[in-house]
């Protein structure tokens, strides 16, 4: 378990990172989102201690790593493995030069290095590129050997900062997918420093908003996405689950306020699969006297859950109407107002 306890950095009298706390489980794969500059590297680099916070704590399975001596640390490193968006790869070695390299560090013996090696290049799916040096490889390429070079020594964690950053799409989903894999079949625990909200949709379990050093929300994925509180997370997800109005509805003129006695309320609806079980449309027709009619609907999966989102007008007594809403606000569901239609 990885426990940051009221982390703060100060650079000058700049603070970086603002009494931040964040608990990390044993193998789970942990994202920590936020705009450039929000302080994530800083966060990361915090874990291993390659920037000490200035006050706070940080205890590796217990372990408070500022008590430390430099040995203890070194040895402590070992187990924190590390990969980053320009790979770092040495240019001058061959991809296996470049997975030897912490093996050698480690003075781990040639023959064992060797097998370990062989090892980590089937698994990262680069056995034939083994002796190939970087300037041939594509990006992706190069980042499985970044991985490689970061578990080839078995950490228990993998610390990778905007890893995916510099990859096109498709590639990002090959790299995101071999990450999980190594979660999986390795059990290590995977912290994702990402500005791209689509990593972490797409492979975390957990994540953590971070805005001006400060964790502005935290909690399990699934649950951040269908309720963001924040508008930086609501922009955020609404980049990759779009919560504005779809291109389809562009051609309604939708204002903000009732202009007619008989304006249809726009309605945005959106709910995850596993727990909106009331048959919530029937509902508003049967219970609340409401006419109803669906404008949009979409599904979507953050990872195994779904995530659907509706867009309806409805139309009813004024009374009818508050209710309705209210009874909407009492479910585990998103419903808001967008605004209104004239009838014609
Ligand atoms: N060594 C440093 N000295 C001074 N300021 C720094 C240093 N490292 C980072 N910062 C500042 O701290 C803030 C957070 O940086 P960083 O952690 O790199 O953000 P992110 O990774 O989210 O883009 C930025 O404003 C950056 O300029
Ligand atoms: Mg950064």
């Amino acid at each position: 378990m990885i426990e940051l306890k009221h982390i703060t950095k100060v650079y000058g009298n700049f603070k970086a990172l603002d009494d931040v706390s964040v608990t990390i489980r044993d193998g789970e794969i942990y994202g920590i989102v936020g705009q450039s500059g929000a302080g994530k590297s800083t966060l990361v680099r915090c874990i291993n201690m390659l920037e000490p916070p200035t006050t706070g704590e940080v205890l590796i399975n217990g372990k408070d790593m500022m008590k430390l001596s430099k040995a203890e640390l070194r040895s402590e490193r070992k187990g924190i493995g590390m990969i980053f968006q320009h790979f770092n790869l040495l240019s001058s070695r061959t991809v296996a030069g470049n997975i030897a390299f912490p093996l050698e560090l480690a003075n781990v013996p040639k023959a064992e290095q060797k097998k370990r090696i062989d090892d980590i290049l089937e698994m990262v799916g680069l056995t034939e590129y083994k002796d190939k040096y970087p300037a041939k490889l594509s990006g992706g390429q190069k980042q499985r050997v970044g991985i490689a070079r970061a578990i080839v020594s078995n950490p228990s964690v993998l610390l990778s900062d905007e890893a995916t950053s510099a990859l096109d799409p498709e590639t990002v989903k090959s790299i995101l997918q071999l990450l999980k894999d190594i979660n999986k079949k390795l059990g290590i625990t995977i912290i994702m420093i990402t500005h791209q909200m689509e990593v972490i949709k797409e492979i975390a379990e957990r994540v953590a908003v971070i805005e001006h050093g400060r964790i502005i929300e935290e909690g399990s994925v699934v649950d951040l996405f269908t309720n963001p509180q924040t508008p930086t997370l609501k922009k955020f997800v609404g980049s990759v689950m779009s919560s504005e109005v779809p291109e389809q509805l562009s051609h309604m003129d939708i204002h903000a306020d009732k202009e007619n006695a008989d304006d249809q309320t726009v309605l945005s609806l959106s709910f995850r699969g596993d727990v909106a079980n009331e048959p919530i449309i029937a509902n508003l027709i049967k219970k609340y006297n409401l006419d109803v009619s669906i404008l949009y609907g979409s599904i979507d999966y953050i990872q195994n859950v779904s995530f659907g989102r509706l867009i309806i007008t409805i139309i009813g007594d004024d009374s009818d109407m508050q209710e309705a809403l209210s009874h909407l606000k009492s479910l585990p569901i998103t419903s808001e107002v967008l605004g209104y239609v004239s009838s014609h």
